[in-house]
């Protein structure tokens, strides 16, 4: 099993350090190319069955929230945040840039969390990092299942004034999760945005478009050079 340390050295060993895209103010370590890297991350360190690199990339819904919080600081100026599936760290980076009280880094990848430590540094700004899967969390979200039809104590409260998920609904279980647990928080109190372009499992009703961008992606995950990506609102 590969320590932390190890992560780290793989990810500076196979990445290279570029702006983002859509948003140059920010630095990743960035790979262009995922099936080699998947490989190559389970042949040198020795384990099997580890997740894509999600990590190593900017995805477009990340990109499109980060653009969005650097071009509107007020709706994350002084707040507390959560960047729920942070793969790189990309969005929660853009956050504390943007003058976010604090931001936390939610993943549920062990790479995942190297490589927020890494880019957050690179970038000099200070992250929590928080692992492992916190949908559904009973004591703090109140909605065990994240069934949209469950009955959820309200009266519990978030720890977070905000919420962004960058590129969470490509996948079909994954959003019917995720989604509805949104929406439990939006019904807390807690301002939630995605960031997304267009996945196939992106709700379509319960979201208010903020902003449409055309954001440069990765030819060889996206098939495309650039993708209309938008900001909403989960209502
Ligand atoms: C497409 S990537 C997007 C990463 C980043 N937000 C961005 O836009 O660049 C989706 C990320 O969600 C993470 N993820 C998937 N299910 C999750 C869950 N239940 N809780 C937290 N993260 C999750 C994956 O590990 C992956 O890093």
């Amino acid at each position: 099993m590969a320590s932390a340390d190890d992560r780290a050295a793989f990810i500076r060993a196979n990445t290279a350090i570029l702006s983002t895209p859509h948003v140059p103010e920010i630095r990743l370590h960035l790979a262009d190319e995922a099936t080699a890297l998947w490989q190559k991350t389970e042949d040198d360190l020795g384990q099997i069955g580890l997740p894509p690199p999600f990590w190593a990339f900017a995805w477009a819904g990340g990109q499109a929230l980060a653009r969005y919080v650097l071009d509107h600081p007020d709706v994350v100026r002084g707040k507390r945040i959560l960047d729920l599936g942070s793969g790189s760290g990309l969005v929660a980076i853009a956050t504390m840039m943007a003058g976010a009280k604090s931001a936390t880094a939610n993943e549920i990848d062990d790479f995942a969390y190297a490589a927020i430590n890494l880019n957050a540094a690179l970038n000099g700004v200070s992250l929590s990092i928080l692992p492992g899967n916190i949908v559904g969390l009973s004591d703090w979200a109140g909605i065990a299942e994240a069934s949209p039809d469950a009955d959820p104590d309200l009266s519990v409260p978030c720890p977070f004034d905000c919420i962004l998920a960058g590129d969470v609904c490509y996948e079909k279980t994954m959003s019917a999760s995720i989604v509805p647990w949104l929406q439990v928080q939006v019904r807390r109190g807690v301002h939630v945005l995605i960031g997304d372009p267009d996945r196939a499992y992106l709700p379509s009703v319960g979201l208010r478009e903020l902003v449409t961008y055309s954001v440069p992606v990765t030819r060889s995950l996206e098939d495309k050079e650039i993708k209309r990506t938008r900001v909403l609102r989960v209502l």
